[in-house]
């Protein structure tokens, strides 16, 4: 695991853009992995400005989306296809079928997921996968639990999680109990893992992952175990770390 310690959110955001861009540029048809939430939006507008400034080519990228709330649709703004194209896709040349994200209105869960599964392995698998955490650190909405999910499935959102989540909603009976979100599996085979982090409501979730044992309380400490994964995250996130293991940039 490789620790890089930013100043602040804008210079750890900057940071992962770097990494992407050169993701990008070695292999234009990379496969990406994508995240949700506060934390990845100002990686999302370096990108734009990357790709504004014509230093970045979208053309022939494929992405693939941790998660999708439950029973939300596409077009509600709360959903994260929503968020997605309001925070990255409309501002790039992404080819809309290039974009998958799975479907929180499908019929049939089971088939949603597993197709979706399908879709990344005959793509070649992901390439880059960027992470946030959660304060109790799931990773997708792979919730601290007594097991968690190797494949891509319809799960119930963690008290902690649905907390978090209620900011972003007008009251907290609105905020979903279930999504759908990728395995454990799906995220450890990426080839290249980023994992964001910021503020010092993560920092112990950060010391659990890099640190701690590795255990299913704690989703993320399973990333001790993957041979690329690159931590990016800020001074306050970084607060519980032990020194010696932190590169500072
Ligand atoms: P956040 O969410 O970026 O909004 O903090 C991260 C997560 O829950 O994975």
């Amino acid at each position: 695991m490789r620790i890089i310690v930013t100043e602040d959110y804008q210079s750890m955001s900057r940071k992962a853009a770097m990494m992407v861009a050169g993701q990008i540029s070695l292999k234009p048809d990379s496969v990406l992995g994508l995240a949700t939430g506060s934390t990845p939006i100002g990686l999302y507008q370096e990108l734009i400005k990357m790709y504004q400034a014509g230093d970045l080519d979208f053309s022939k990228v494929r992405t693939f989306n941790l998660d999708e709330y439950y029973n939300l649709s596409a077009d509600d703004p709360q959903s994260y296809h929503y968020f997605m194209y309001d925070n990255l896709f409309n501002h790039i040349n992404m080819k809309p079928e290039n974009v998958s994200i799975l479907d929180g209105m499908a019929s049939d869960f089971d088939r949603e997921c597993r197709e979706y599964e399908k879709a990344i392995r005959d793509c070649g698998g992901i390439d880059l996968q960027i992470l946030g955490i959660g304060v109790n650190g799931h990773i997708g909405f792979n919730e601290p639990d007594s097991a968690l999910n190797v494949y891509t499935a319809l799960v119930d959102l963690t008290d902690d999680t649905i907390n978090a989540n209620s900011r972003f909603f007008d009251s907290p009976d609105l905020v979903p109990r279930k999504a759908l979100s990728v395995g454990m599996g799906v995220i450890l085979r990426a080839r290249r893992i980023i994992l964001l982090a910021s503020g010092e409501n993560k920092a112990e979730a950060i010391r659990e992952t890099v640190s701690g044992l590795v255990t299913t309380n704690t989703p993320s400490s399973f990333l001790q175990l993957h041979p690329d994964v690159n931590l990016i995250i800020d001074k306050a996130a970084a607060s519980l770390l032990d020194g010696e293991l932190i590169r500072s940039v």
